[in-house]
């Protein structure tokens, strides 16, 4: 798989990509990940890439041009163009699996206001949210998207960080507590049930906490469920 990633900051991008699990998966060939600085396709002397909103209002937006030229140059036939922005469709494992299997993404982070609209309409495949807030910019957003992808192409887990039973797998689950030794830690035990060797056991004690910490933390799952 071939990820590029298009910001005003590349390092900020790159720097989650550098370490642990997902450097390893770089480094075994899984994944060629590169950033691109926006400002390479300024045309303006002092490489300015944002002027201010149409209509007023604060802040800035990211203009055209730059934006047209980056991504004629980047994209290749297969490529599909995502674009992060809080206005996106919040990502969900589903949508991270089915990107997984994508040959090349290009992701197009925003700043400021956002990027003017005529590339979302022109260009953009997608725009995707990492959840309701908003960030300083979208390179930070575009790291969370790409280490969520690459951690599910076949061989950046290893089995004991196996990416099958975890939450999310199923859509409307979280997983249920783990615990490890000691067995007895500052009095608090780890429950029986789980040192019983009872597989049978053990697996309706999981699901039964799966199901009791979704209601807790996730209503809106449990609703569904
Ligand atoms: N850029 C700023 N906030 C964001 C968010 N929540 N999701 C994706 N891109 C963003």
């Amino acid at each position: 798989m071939r990820i590029d990633i298009l910001t005003l900051f590349p390092e900020i991008a790159l720097a989650p990509l550098s370490d642990s699990i997902i450097q390893r998966a770089r480094g075994a060939g899984l994944v060629d990940v590169r950033g691109h600085n926006l400002r390479d396709w300024s045309e303006d002397k002092h490489h300015r890439v944002d002027d201010s909103p149409c209509g007023g209002g604060p802040g800035m937006v990211l203009q055209p041009g730059p934006l047209h030229a980056a991504i004629m140059a980047l994209k290749k036939e297969n490529t599909r163009v995502i674009l992060m922005t809080p206005q996106g469709a919040p990502l969900k494992q589903a949508r991270v699996r089915e990107l997984s299997s994508e040959g090349h993404l290009l992701i197009v982070c925003g700043h400021y206001e956002g990027i003017d609209h005529r590339i979302v309409e022109t260009l953009i495949d997608e725009e995707v949210s990492i959840g309701d807030y908003v960030l300083t910019n979208g390179a930070i957003a575009a790291a969370i998207l790409c280490d969520a992808v690459i951690r599910l192409l076949p061989g950046a887990l290893g089995d004991s960080q196996s990416a099958v039973e975890e939450s999310f797998s199923d859509p409307d689950l979280l997983e249920a507590p783990c615990y490890t030794r000691p067995i007895d830690f500052m009095g608090i035990k780890v429950p029986d049930v789980l040192l019983s060797g009872n597989h049978a056991k053990i697996k309706a004690w999981r699901r039964e906490k799966a199901e009791e910490r979704t209601r807790k933390n996730r209503p809106d799952l449990s609703d569904h469920a």
